[in-house]
């Protein structure tokens, strides 16, 4: 089976399946895709949603009457289809104007043209319904030291979010923002560059409430590190507004591989905590189809995306529900973990003579953790042996 169905919250963006194969190397692979052909194959392949940036459904430039045909054109097909759009960017790194950055460019007129193209493209994500706007902040950044004064630029990133939220709230919009995360790529060192400084950065907002993270699979690896403790972190912070499912494999450019390939056991994990925790958004694919492929390629590497997602919650849901797998949790005393510390105060830790004065140190490092015979229950779930 593992057929998707759209309670599975799987959601494509449309410059994921329509990415022409161009890279720093070589030219375009593939045909540009319409977006209206993209949204009834991914509606056939059993997505629910479908995401863009302005500039992936409205070239570049188009007029207002050009825009609202595109539109509605668009639209049409959603309501064809029954696709919906929960989520919508704004594209501000293609054009060379945006060659350093958008709300943080040195030039403030570009950085006022950036905060205009956003306002309008957050109209049109509240014309279609969209309840989360992502924000990546594609070239704010630099390549060289003294380019970026790193904290006047800061305070023009919070400067824009915080009016991107007033206009939000002056609009009456049900709309939160999401803010991707990564390291590097296009620029040498990109601001935020991981969810850890994202969370840091949204604590300093005007409205916090109104922001959270779009964390991407890749973007957390490329910077070598866990993804799913970085989304946990996000859970536990109420943070997890959104998310980007791909693959990587270890530090190197952003490879936005399908979901499932790369490093597939951290893929697990992820599965894993996303289904445990209750995460309820959508499963949002931020890929590119290798550019070796032509179109039935592209077609089934977004298909294999869903595809090993579902594999995977069903490995991870038999992996949790497995008794060899639960008496293995106990052994492994995930359950102490659970319980608070001190539930007697500090007062009650103070007279403990337990805790310190007559604590047996060797023979609690003598205890042994169990987690090799718990990860190896994991691997053989994962495995399909178990
Ligand atoms: C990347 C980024 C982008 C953004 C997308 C939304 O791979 O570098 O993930 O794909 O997610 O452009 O703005
Ligand atoms: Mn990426
Ligand atoms: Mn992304
Ligand atoms: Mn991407």
């Amino acid at each position: 089976s593992y057929q998707p169905v759209p309670e599975d919250k799987f959601s494509f963006g449309l410059w994921t399946v329509g990415w022409q194969g161009r890279d720093p190397f070589g030219d375009a692979t593939r045909r540009a895709l319409d977006p209206v052909e993209s949204v009834h194959r991914l509606a056939e392949l059993g997505a629910y949603g479908v995401t863009f940036h302005d500039d992936d459904l409205i070239p570049y430039g188009s007029g207002s009457t050009r825009r609202e045909a595109v539109v509605k054109r668009f639209t049409d097909a959603l309501d064809a289809t029954g696709l919906v759009v929960p989520m919508v960017t704004t594209n501000l790194f293609t054009h060379p104007v945006f060659k350093d950055g958008a709300f943080t460019a040195n030039d403030r007129d570009i950085r006022r043209y950036a905060l205009r193209k956003t306002l309008r493209t957050l109209d049109l994500a509240a014309e279609l319904g969209a309840r989360t706007y992502v924000a990546w902040g594609g070239r704010e950044g630099a390549e060289s030291g003294a380019a970026k004064d790193v904290r006047a630029a800061l305070d023009r990133l919070k400067e824009a979010f915080d009016l991107l939220g007033q206009y939000v709230v002056e609009q009456g919009y049900d709309l939160r923002f999401a803010i991707e995360p990564k390291p590097n790529e296009p620029r040498g060192d990109i601001l935020l560059p991981t969810v850890g400084h994202a969370l840091a950065f949204i604590g300093r907002l005007e409205r916090p409430e109104l922001y959270g993270v779009n964390p991407e699979v890749g973007h957390e690896q490329m910077a070598g590190l866990n993804v799913p403790h970085g989304i946990a972190q996000a859970l536990w912070s109420g943070k997890l507004f959104h998310i980007d499912l791909n693959g990587q494999s270890g530090v190197k450019y952003d490879q936005d591989l399908r979901f499932g390939a790369g490093d597939l056991r951290s893929a697990f994990w992820l599965v894993d905590l996303l289904e445990t925790a209750g995460y309820d958004g959508p499963r949002h694919f931020d890929f590119k189809p290798p550019r070796t492929e032509d179109l039935d390629g592209v077609w089934a590497s977004a298909a294999g995306c869903m595809r090993n997602y579902l594999i995977l919650k069903e490995r991870a849901a038999a992996f949790r529900a497995d008794p060899v797998v639960q008496a293995a949790l106990r052994a492994a005393r995930l359950d102490q973990l659970a319980r608070p510390t001190a539930e007697d105060g500090l007062a009650g830790l103070l007279a403990d003579r337990a805790a310190l004065e007559t604590f047996d140190a060797e023979a609690a490092a003598a205890r042994g953790m169990a987690f090799e015979h718990l990860d190896q229950l994991a691997l053989d779930h994962l495995l399909g042996v178990a």
